[in-house]
């Protein structure tokens, strides 16, 4: 039986401590947070032990979940790992490049399970399409939320941006060319919304809009291929393909069209979405991952690479306010 102990009980911590005590294979010990409300909150609804010291749990841990906010990421992730401990840690990885760099390089030494909570990557939207040949060019975006303070200690594009940046690049099979963006800080002091455009090698082009300041909330990406337009909605799981029917489709809606090459079938179909908890999932995939020995399903590296792709947004979007 593996020992869990949760990093931080505020919002997603909870959800993090009901699931875990789903999990078989996993007992969940003790959590951790300096903040003396969440932590009576936790004590009394889950009875779970709350520890006063962060070290002393990751001792008594072999899985430690760190569910805080990003800004104190890299000092939980480096503690744990150098224990020797698997980290599952929210997205993204943390605040800066330079930490994210020095998490990376730890994990390897260590030869830990680590893996990155982009839990878009298990929404039933998505994974009904997992085994549809997916060769995205063009690909929309449209991520929008409601103000909520929670979230506001880094820009929208590390709190939102990131979970499409991290699928687009999952999708994307070719290097990031060049990033264009520009951002307002509307109500906080940092980025509220944003819109992007990165390009990559193989000429695919992703738009992306962000916002965590509008009245309707929306998670929607739309990729566009060779022959297939995919619509994916995060929000209302729900996932359609259109494309020319091709023999064998079934459980279709069809229309002809008049093309430049005659007359075509338009197929329609939702694949079938399979409910699920996605924070269930991901942090089941992490168990199973340290029990088999197998990779995580999102790795330290990916979320790296998501930072990356979203640092470089920052800046882009930095020196256009300069200019
Ligand atoms: N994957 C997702 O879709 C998703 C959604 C929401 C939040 N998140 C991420 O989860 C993390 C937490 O977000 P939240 O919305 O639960 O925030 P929150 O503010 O509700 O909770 C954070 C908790 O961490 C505690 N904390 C602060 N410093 C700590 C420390 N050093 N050690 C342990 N605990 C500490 C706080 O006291 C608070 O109780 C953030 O990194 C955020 O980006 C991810």
């Amino acid at each position: 039986m593996l020992k869990a102990g949760v990093f931080g009980v505020g919002h997603l911590g909870k959800f993090h401590i009901n699931n875990w005590m789903e999990i078989e294979d996993v007992k969940l010990i003790g959590f951790y947070d300096p903040d003396d409300n969440n932590a009576f909150e936790a004590n009394e609804k889950y009875g779970l032990k709350r520890y006063k010291d962060a070290s002393l749990l990751m001792d008594d841990c072999d899985i430690v979940d760190i569910v805080a906010p990003t800004t104190v990421h890299h000092e939980l992730c480096k503690m744990a790992i150098l224990k020797s401990r698997h980290v599952f840690v929210e997205k993204p990885l943390a605040n800066t490049m330079s930490e994210a760099k020095e998490i990376v390089k730890l994990a390897k030494e260590a030869n830990v399970k680590f893996q990155v909570g982009h839990v878009e990557r298990f929404n039933p939207a998505l994974l009904a399409v997992k085994d549809y040949d997916l060769r995205p060019m063009f690909i929309e975006v449209h991520r929008l939320a409601q103000f909520n303070p929670r979230g506001t200690d880094v820009s929208v594009i590390l709190d939102l941006m990131i979970h499409d940046i991290d699928i687009i690049l999952s999708l994307v099979k070719s290097n990031v060319k060049n990033v264009f963006a520009n951002g307002v800080n509307v109500l906080s002091d940092t980025p509220d919304i944003a819109n992007v455009r990165i390009e990559f090698d193989n000429g695919c082009v992703a738009n992306l809009t962000s916002s965590r300041i509008s009245m309707k909330k929306m998670r929607k990406m739309r990729l566009f291929q060779k022959d297939a337009y995919v619509s994916i909605d995060f929000l209302d799981k729900k996932t359609e393909i259109i494309k020319y029917k091709s023999p064998g489709d079934k459980d279709v809606f069809e229309f002809d069209i008049d093309t430049n090459f005659g007359k075509k079938t338009i197929a329609i179909s939702a694949p079938v979405i399979k409910e699920n908890n996605a924070i269930k999932m991901e942090l089941q995939s992490f168990t199973d991952a340290i029990i088999n020995n197998k990779a995580t399903p999102v790795t330290e590296i990916d979320g790296y690479r998501a930072m990356e792709v979203a640092h470089q947004i920052l800046d882009k979007i930095n020196r256009n306010r300069i200019l």
